[in-house]
């Protein structure tokens, strides 16, 4: 276990003490003093225990897509990735941008699935990124940390970008789309995996749920997107040919049990310390609730740069 101090807002997103202050302006910078950005936030929410992970969950950080008949964790992850990368027809021929790439288990698994010409992937979390290096096998396989939303690359570098579940702490998902668009080459494809707000919160408590789940899981408020507004929003970016497949429920019961299992309560907070551990907890069953209100939702996306 760690001994890392946390104040709350190291732990929770900006907007939870916001919501709850609600004070405006100068009185309250004057209170919180210089804050860490987005970008801090969420590296440190991420970094939490990363030298304890061991093989856990074979460092996979996703909810996995878990076909009926699937009950081990790293199947339904690289199931995920399987189908994402297949939709987007990736191929031997394929220069693949990984956003949000984590500790990189989900490029070995795309290099020994389908061999791409090379794989560059990117990550916020530095620790993520250490452990991806150290574990790669492959040369044409290379990683750097960097922010999804101001990519270091030169336009048009890419056939493939793919963005597995990290793009809801994108500030913001829109902007991470154009700069995606700009990367890739005329045809090139856009594949990703991603939450969406299933509808409207109805309720006082609804609202103040969603609000609290997203503020603790560092979802910036622009990214609790409709259906609709998600499909606008990759148009509105340059994207055609735009899929959108609904899998909510191939994903979301599956990972939640999984994570409920007593023996992986005990795994993750041995890896990510009582505090982190406990409040992933916590977001992961009031999730379970959103989703199973029909409040949050979970997709699979698909979208081309129109060719020349
Ligand atoms: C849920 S994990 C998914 C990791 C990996 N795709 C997987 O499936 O195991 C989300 C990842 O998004 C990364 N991330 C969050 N915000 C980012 C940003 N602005 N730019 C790049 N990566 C980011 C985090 O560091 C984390 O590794």
């Amino acid at each position: 276990m760690g001994t890392i101090r946390h104040s709350p807002q190291d732990i929770l997103g900006a907007g939870f003490l916001e919501d709850r202050q609600a004070p405006s302006g100068r009185r309250r910078a004057a209170r919180q003093g210089p804050r860490a950005s987005h970008e801090a936030r969420v590296e440190r929410f991420y970094s939490h225990g990363v030298e304890r992970y061991g093989s856990f969950h074979d460092n996979y950080l996703n909810f996995g897509l878990w076909e009926p008949g699937c009950a081990i964790f790293v199947e339904a992850a690289e199931a995920l990735i399987e189908r994402v990368a297949a939709t987007i027809a990736l191929s031997s021929a394929s220069v693949l941008l990984d956003v949000a790439c984590g500790m990189g288990s989900q490029d070995r698994f795309l290099m020994r699935r389908f061999s791409p010409r090379a794989i560059e992937g990117l990550d916020l979390t530095a620790k993520h990124i250490a452990i991806a290096q150290r574990r790669n096998l492959y040369p044409n396989v290379t990683y750097r940390v960097g922010d999804a939303c101001a990519l270091p690359f030169p336009d048009g570098a890419f056939t493939h970008v793919m963005a597995i579940e990290g793009i809801v702490h994108f500030n913001t998902r829109e902007r991470f789309f154009r700069e995606a668009h700009r990367v890739l080459a005329p045809g090139g494809r856009l594949g990703a995996s991603d939450f969406f707000l299933g509808r409207p919160p109805r309720t006082a408590i609804e609202e103040r749920l969603l609000r609290w789940c997203s503020a603790a899981w560092h979802v910036p408020r622009e990214n609790a997107s409709t259906v609709e507004a998600y499909r606008a929003a990759l148009e509105g970016s340059g994207f055609a040919d735009v899929h959108l497949e609904v899998v909510s429920d191939r994903v979301i019961p599956g990972y939640y049990a999984e994570q409920m299992r007593p023996e992986i309560r005990r795994q993750l907070y041995a890896i990510r310390g009582w505090i982190i551990g406990r409040l992933s907890h916590v977001i992961d069953a009031l999730m379970y609730r959103l989703y199973r209100a029909g409040l949050v939702g979970y997709l699979l996306v698909s979208a081309q740069k129109a060719p020349e």
